[in-house]
């Protein structure tokens, strides 16, 4: 698809472990569309992190291509994939990531500075987005002084902060007690579809796989379809 965003083609990624090499996975082709969200699902140790590395350009495969809204990301340069990447994509991860010694506010903003300067208008837009999380009221909290729940919320404003066309989220509510990991998910689909960003899911949550436009399966090293939903 010559519109997608986001298109992998023939992923290939081996690793070196203690005994011998691992062939994680064999040839994953995905493609995303503008504004559309995917899940996928798979085992424990499918590959699904490795692929979200693969698809940051984090990671390198064997073999394979991989575009970032049509440019060919690795014939590009180190200095220009981190350049790009930052502005392309936002990531949320279980864990979180933020910086203890920053507080929400800041923990947002930081993402904009990777980028380059920090204009009034940016600190208007990362109180906004705190704001939509429901955070209006923990600006200058510490993220030890936050919740897992408050943590995951400010990671998804900071993603969101530099307008990206993507977020990828590795299992962003597996830290999450089940009525957290809902608003979670609410939050995520709900700010993707209004800044018209792209999603891409992963997660072991059946139901909240159902709630992405298309959902998919790693499997043996392959993206599979899931529940009929036809892919790329
Ligand atoms: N840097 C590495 N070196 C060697 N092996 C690795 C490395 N990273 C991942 N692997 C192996 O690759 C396989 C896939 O790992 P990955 O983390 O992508 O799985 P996953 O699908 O995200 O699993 P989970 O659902 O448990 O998070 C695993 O068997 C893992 O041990
Ligand atoms: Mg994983």
């Amino acid at each position: 698809m010559s519109d997608a965003i986001l298109q992998t083609r023939n992923l290939a990624k081996t690793f070196k472990g203690p005994d011998g090499e691992i062939r994680v996975l064999e040839s994953v082709d995905l493609s995303v569309s503008p504004s559309e969200s995917v899940s996928i699902r798979g085992e424990s140790g499918a590959g699904k992190t490795t692929l979200l590395y693969l698809i940051s350009a984090l990671e390198i495969p064997n073999q394979g291509e991989l575009f970032w809204e049509g440019e060919d990301v690795l014939k590009k340069s180190i200095t220009w994939r981190a350049r790009r990447r930052g502005a392309f994509m936002g990531f949320v991860f279980q864990a979180y990531y933020l910086i203890p010694e920053l507080n929400a506010l800041e923990n947002v903003i930081i993402a904009k500075r990777l980028l380059g300067r920090v204009t009034a208008e940016d600190k208007k837009r990362a109180k906004e987005l705190l704001e939509r999380v429901g955070l209006k009221d923990r600006l200058k909290h510490m993220s030890g002084q936050l919740s897992g729940g408050e943590r995951q919320r400010i990671a998804v404003a900071r993603a969101l902060i530099n307008r990206p066309s993507l977020i990828l989220a590795d299992e962003p509510t597996g830290n999450l007690d089940e009525h957290t990991g809902d608003e979670m998910m609410d939050l995520l689909l709900g700010l993707c579809e209004a800044e018209q960003t792209s999603l891409v899911l992963v997660t072991h949550n059946p139901e909240f796989a159902k709630r992405t436009d298309r959902q998919l399966f790693l499997r043996a090293g392959e993206m599979q379809k899931s529940n009929g939903h036809s892919q790329s």
